[in-house]
């Protein structure tokens, strides 16, 4: 089982992308457990503030560390990850999202505008994720990419087995091209070895599209 809490002032954000598809099937199979938590409910004044002007000025505004170490330190256990999601984190690739899909316990936190107080990231969060190189206005919808990205790699989530193994990235390829019905699409044919039954050919044939499609689109892939 995997426990999943995520710490945002946006909840409802995500209670619709938590509860269809995928991700709900996670939960009804008792793969994953999701929580959300509202950070304004860990404020500490009327207004429930949970950001501030930043010291040394400058525009924006800058998440509070009390409320953020009070959620956080309200679901935290021993072994928990603790995830800010940030543009300065680790890029999320396929192996960063297989190394999170393991039992246990993370801890996302979502932050917005010009960033958090930077004790929460020296002193609170264990990870640091960035999910491309371009700013969100709030982290939660990286959450929610994190969230999908990992859930899917636990085992009896995707369906038919190997679902996952194949995936474009998982073996440092792109996918190979897929067809389904009809064998003939406008005029659109399907390549003849796919419907040939010979599984060896298919295999041989699948394997050089994804070398080549790598070539072609994503040559970075090849050289790592
Ligand atoms: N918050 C804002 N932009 C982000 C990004 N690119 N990745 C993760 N968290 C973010």
């Amino acid at each position: 089982m995997l426990a999943i809490d995520v710490i945002t002032i946006f909840p409802g954000m995500l209670s619709g992308f938590l509860g269809e598809s995928m991700l709900k099937r996670a939960t009804q199979r008792g793969v994953v457990k999701f929580r959300t938590h509202n950070l304004r409910d860990f404020a500490q004044d009327v207004h429930q503030r949970t950001d501030d002007r930043p010291f040394g000025g400058g525009p924006g505004m800058v998440m509070l560390p009390e409320p953020l170490f009070d959620a956080v330190g309200s679901v935290r256990q021993a072994e928990s990850r603790v995830i800010l999601m940030t543009p300065q984190g680790r890029r999320l690739t396929h192996a960063v999202a297989a190394e999170l899909a393991v039992p246990g316990h993370l801890v996302f936190v979502c932050g917005h505008y010009e960033g958090v107080d930077e004790r929460v990231r020296t002193s609170l969060v264990t990870d640091e994720i960035s999910i491309g190189d371009y700013v969100l206005t709030n982290g939660v919808v990286a959450a929610a990419v994190v969230i999908d990205a990992v859930v899917r790699l636990l085992p009896g989530v995707v369906g038919a087995e190997g679902a996952t193994e194949q995936d474009s990235f998982a073996n440092g390829l792109l996918e190979f091209p897929q067809y389904t019905r009809p064998a003939e699409f406008r005029g659109m044919k399907v390549p003849d070895v796919l419907l040939s039954g010979n599984h060896q050919e298919i295999a041989r044939w699948r394997k050089l599209q994804s070398e080549q499609r790598t070539r072609e689109r994503r040559p970075d892939l090849l050289e790592s």
